[in-house]
């Protein structure tokens, strides 16, 4: 019996964006991840299962190997470094920009910066890169309340169209990363697997060129 190839990806805008290049590769999920409350999807396939997991999950799920494959966020990729993977194809999905955002330009002045933000790791390399001493904040979501209430002078956040800044009284200011979202790669299944997973790489990037 073939190997089965488990592939790793959040629901929502991953999911969604992801579907179509799937299909191109001749692989439909049976169930639906936002009716369903199956963690394994099966699909058309009987052979590739999907994992439905949170997005900041993926890289962990891959680099351990209890999936060969996933979809993860350049922003998800840049925190979590240096994990056992391989980002083989930019899938030009969930396309966003990493920005430093505050109420205005003059928040950023302050000598020690309070910065909130879920990405720790990247906005202190940032931060440390311009020669800025930060005290970083974490938070796990609705970065944009942080500055409104005192609890930091600026945010490190992802940005799309700028609406949730603005209805926050906050503008972008800092550019920081341009993102999207990755196919990874366990690298030890990149040996054991790599006909099938060759195989899959090529179809997802002809999908991406194709699109
Ligand atoms: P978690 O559940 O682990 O906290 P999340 O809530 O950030 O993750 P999603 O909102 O589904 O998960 O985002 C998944 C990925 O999509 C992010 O890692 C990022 O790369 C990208 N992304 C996030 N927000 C946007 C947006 N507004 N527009 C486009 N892409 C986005
Ligand atoms: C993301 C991000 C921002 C927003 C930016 O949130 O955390 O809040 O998108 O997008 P915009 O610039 O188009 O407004 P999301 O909608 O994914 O909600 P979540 O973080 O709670 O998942």
């Amino acid at each position: 019996m073939d190997k089965i190839l488990t592939i790793a990806l959040s629901k929502g805008r991953i999911f969604e964006e992801t579907l179509p290049l799937l299909a191109h590769a001749g692989i439909t999920p049976i169930d639906d991840p936002e009716k369903s409350r199956k963690l394994i999807l099966d699909t058309n396939q009987s052979d590739v299962k999907l994992l439905i997991i949170r997005a900041s999950d993926v890289p962990t799920y891959v680099a351990h190997g209890a999936a060969q494959i996933g979809v993860a966020g350049k922003d998800v990729l840049l925190e979590q470094g240096g994990k056992d993977l391989y980002e083989p194809v930019d899938l030009h999905i969930a396309e966003c920009k990493l920005m430093v955002a505050a109420t205005d330009e003059a928040k950023l002045a302050k000598k020690r910066l309070r910065v909130a933000t879920k990405y720790v790791k990247t906005a202190r390399r940032y931060f440390a890169a311009k020669g800025k001493q930060v005290d970083v904040i974490k938070l796990y979501g609705s970065m944009e309340l942080a500055p409104l209430v005192g609890l930091a002078d600026c945010i490190v956040d992802v940005v799309d169209t700028g609406n949730t800044l603005k209805a926050n009284g906050l503008s972008p200011l800092e550019h920081i990363a341009d993102i999207s979202s990755r196919l990874i790669v366990n690298k030890a299944a990149m040996k054991t697997q790599c006909e099938r997973i060759k195989e899959f790489i090529s179809q997802i990037e002809h999908a991406v060129s194709t699109r």
